[in-house]
């Protein structure tokens, strides 16, 4: 869980016309103050995460190491670094496997043995491996010699790796076999973007494509469909739940990309939502699915802690496409998502604290669920009457 800058601020090196809005050290010290002081950290968001544009056009001529823009990191990195540190967040780092970066920054191909020793004497504790630049047919060999010399630093640094976004999109299926060994997380697809257009098409492919992805996902190596647009531009309150639900369904990494320092409260308050973010960081580690779809709402369940005498606890997220602006009313039986409790489950409601009665599993679930909103449900087994 954390905070990384390039959904909501691209590439805008421009802190002339954009002081508040740049890619400069200052950005990354305000962002780290405010997740501590705003209960960001506390809720759970560790990493300080700076994505692309931080580079100068130049390595040093000297060392070949990658060095930052001296005009908006005057202090350098590892200062930053240091800053972020002191207030007990972690530092995360954005480099390219390729000979550039997307933004045209210098890449890593040739120099990653340098630039993972550079990282690791930053202090670095999470590293973002992007894959422009580079032909796909290298990359799965390349990824894993980065991984062995980001391990040869000794110092543990997550591994964020992005070759299954420039695969999957051309019709090539990556090796997940290999991605669980050499990286913490991968992003699968294409980049998300602040429209509800854009999460319902991730919602889309992850749903499409479970069945082969979801058994890669695992404490250590997950599968991310990108950063969380809350508190921007794009999505409306009930989409932002819905996004959060789905992610915390499919065991996402929680990456905000977001203004805090004029953040909405009420978005703020959803991003730091406890019962959500214990579903997504549930231990068991499983990734949700789909699991059904009636009358245009989507339904997702994901298995989760506790689990009594053999039943697993069970999140539920209810997701509307639909177009026709109300409410919808949906029952649906707890046994159609799987949920075979004979002595039934209690039902919480996450984001609505209503009660429910105890359900069984062909009693019925009902809910309504605003137009492209979410509800989100915990189901926890009863076993003799008792939790
Ligand atoms: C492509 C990645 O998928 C994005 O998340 C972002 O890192 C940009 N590149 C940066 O250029």
């Amino acid at each position: 869980m954390g905070w990384m800058h390039w959904q909501r601020y691209r590439c805008v090196i421009d802190c002339d016309l954009y002081p508040d809005d740049c890619i400069n050290e200052k950005l990354f010290k305000r962002t780290a103050d405010l997740m501590v002081s705003d209960g960001y950290l506390e809720a759970g968001y560790e990493y300080v995460m700076i994505d692309d544009c931080w580079m100068s056009l130049k390595r040093d001529p000297k060392t070949e190491r990658l060095q930052p823009n001296a005009t908006r990191f005057p202090s350098g990195i590892k200062a930053l670094s240091d800053y972020i540190h002191q207030k007990g967040l972690k530092f995360g780092i954005y480099g390219d496997f390729g000979t550039k970066t997307c933004g045209g920054y210098p890449g890593s191909l040739y120099y990653l043995d340098v630039d993972a020793q550079t990282f690791a004497d930053w202090g670095v504790d999470y590293l973002k491996f992007d894959g422009c630049y580079a032909p796909t047919s290298i990359m799965e060999e390349g990824y894993g010699v980065m991984s062995k010399h980001l391990n040869r630093t000794g110092r543990p640094i997550v591994f964020s790796c992005s070759w299954p976004a420039y695969m999957e999109p051309s019709g090539i299926k990556p090796n997940y076999t290999a991605l669980t060994k050499y990286c913490n997380l991968w992003r699968n697809w294409d980049d998300i973007d602040d429209s509800w257009e854009s999460v319902t098409g991730i919602m889309k492919w992850f749903s499409q494509n479970q069945d082969r992805i979801a058994p890669f996902a695992g404490p250590g190596h997950w599968n991310d469909p990108d950063m969380l647009l809350i508190g921007n531009f794009g999505l409306s309150y009930e989409q932002s739940k819905a996004q959060l639900t789905v992610w915390s369904i499919l065991a996402a990494p929680l990456i905000m990309s977001v203004d805090l320092k004029n953040i909405q409260p009420a978005f703020r308050k959803l991003l730091q939502n406890r019962d959500v973010i214990e579903i997504n960081q549930d231990e068991m580690g499983k990734q949700g699915i789909l699991a059904l779809e009636v009358n245009n709402i989507s339904i997702w369940t994901r298995p989760i802690k506790p689990v009594i005498d053999n039943s697993s606890s069970y999140a539920i997220g209810f997701v509307s496409h639909r177009t026709d602006g109300y409410p919808f009313r949906i029952a649906v039986q707890p046994y159609l998502l799987g949920l075979d409790n004979e002595d039934g489950y209690i039902i919480d409601d996450i984001f609505d604290r209503t009660d429910r009665p105890i359900t069984k599993p062909f009693d019925e679930i009902v809910v309504r669920v605003k137009p492209s909103g979410a509800v989100l449900l915990k189901a926890t087994p009863i076993k003799d009457g008792k939790i």
